[in-house]
């Protein structure tokens, strides 16, 4: 494996006012990299953009809407403007909500999937061409075990996560192909404690209202939350995507022990042709 030292590069990560993102900034702030973050909300991120340059890191925030082509275009602009380069790119801005696919509003589906799909199938248009332009770099994106199994109650965020998955694997093998310099990896993160279940807070009124609630979405929700309120610490998240850009690893799981699952899922395929139970 090849060693990628971040020392004194740009990496440009969304969704990093909170979370699994916030870890990131963290982690790659640590290790000396120079942040850009970007975020749809302006108080989160003008707060972390603080918390790292009150330490001494190198940090700029970019308030970012990823659903938005012209948003992604404009952080790389402002990338480009403030540091001159951009080698990592870290696709993680998300958002979730449940309910069966038969009750799944439109606007839920829209909602979903402009963020957690189409955010990264931008900011992979929009940043590779300059990142390969360095000659080295990396792009990750946050997928999640949603990527990898379809559980009940939350279609549409398993489609989006499912899509990023495919898209990362064949950014990494058409990087492989190409013999480009430039690492793709995908992070499928379990349980992490983060303001997820709280997805909401930044949904357009229009689209939430369009929202239809169902009691098997509503369990799910409820459980989620308790599993998620228990679940690892977003800083940890950020140390392992940090680890697997500077290594050059493709598959970035929190959670080894939840590959069983895609496997006994692969193994019933081949068996019975029945869907393993998640
Ligand atoms: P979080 O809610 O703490 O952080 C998500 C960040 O994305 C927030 O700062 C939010 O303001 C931002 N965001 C939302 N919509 C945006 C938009 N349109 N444009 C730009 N930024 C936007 O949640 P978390 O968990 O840290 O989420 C990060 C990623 O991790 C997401 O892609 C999520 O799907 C994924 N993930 C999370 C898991 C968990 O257990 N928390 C498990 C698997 C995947």
């Amino acid at each position: 494996m090849s060693n990628y030292d971040v020392r004194d590069k740009v990496a440009v990560i969304t969704g990093a006012g909170s979370g699994i993102g916030l870890g990131m900034a963290r982690a790659f702030a640590a290790a000396g990299a120079k942040l850009v973050l970007a975020d749809i909300e302006t108080g989160p991120l003008d707060a972390a953009v603080a918390e790292l340059t009150g330490v001494g890191h190198a940090a700029v925030g970019v308030r970012t809407d990823v659903s938005k082509l012209a948003d992604i275009e404009a952080l790389a602009e402002a990338t480009m403007d403030t540091y001159g380069a951009v080698h990592v790119l870290c696709n993680n801005a998300g958002v979730g909500c449940a309910a069966p696919i038969g009750q799944t509003s439109l606007a839920d589906w829209e909602w979903t999937l402009a963020i957690d799909l189409w955010g990264p199938i931008y900011g992979v248009k929009t940043f590779l061409p300059l990142i390969e332009q360095q000659g080295e770099g990396h792009i990750n994106s946050t997928a999640s075990m949603a990527g990898l199994l379809a559980t009940a109650s939350l279609g549409a965020y398993n489609v989006a996560k499912h899509g990023v998955v495919a898209l990362m694997a064949s950014l990494e093998r058409d990087l492989r192909v190409a013999k480009s310099p430039v690492r793709a990896s995908v992070l499928c993160p379990g349980p992490i404690n983060t303001n997820i279940v709280r997805s909401e807070r930044n949904r357009p009124a229009d689209s939430a209202a369009q929202h239809i609630d169902t009691k098997q979405g509503e369990r799910f929700w409820q459980m989620l939350t308790e599993t998620l309120a228990q679940g690892m610490d977003p800083d940890d998240v950020g140390r392992l995507v940090l680890d697997a850009v500077q290594t050059g690893r493709f598959w970035v799981l929190t959670h080894p022990a939840m590959a069983g699952l895609v496997q006994a899922q692969v193994e019933a395929m081949t068996a019975d042709g029945s869907l393993v139970r998640v």
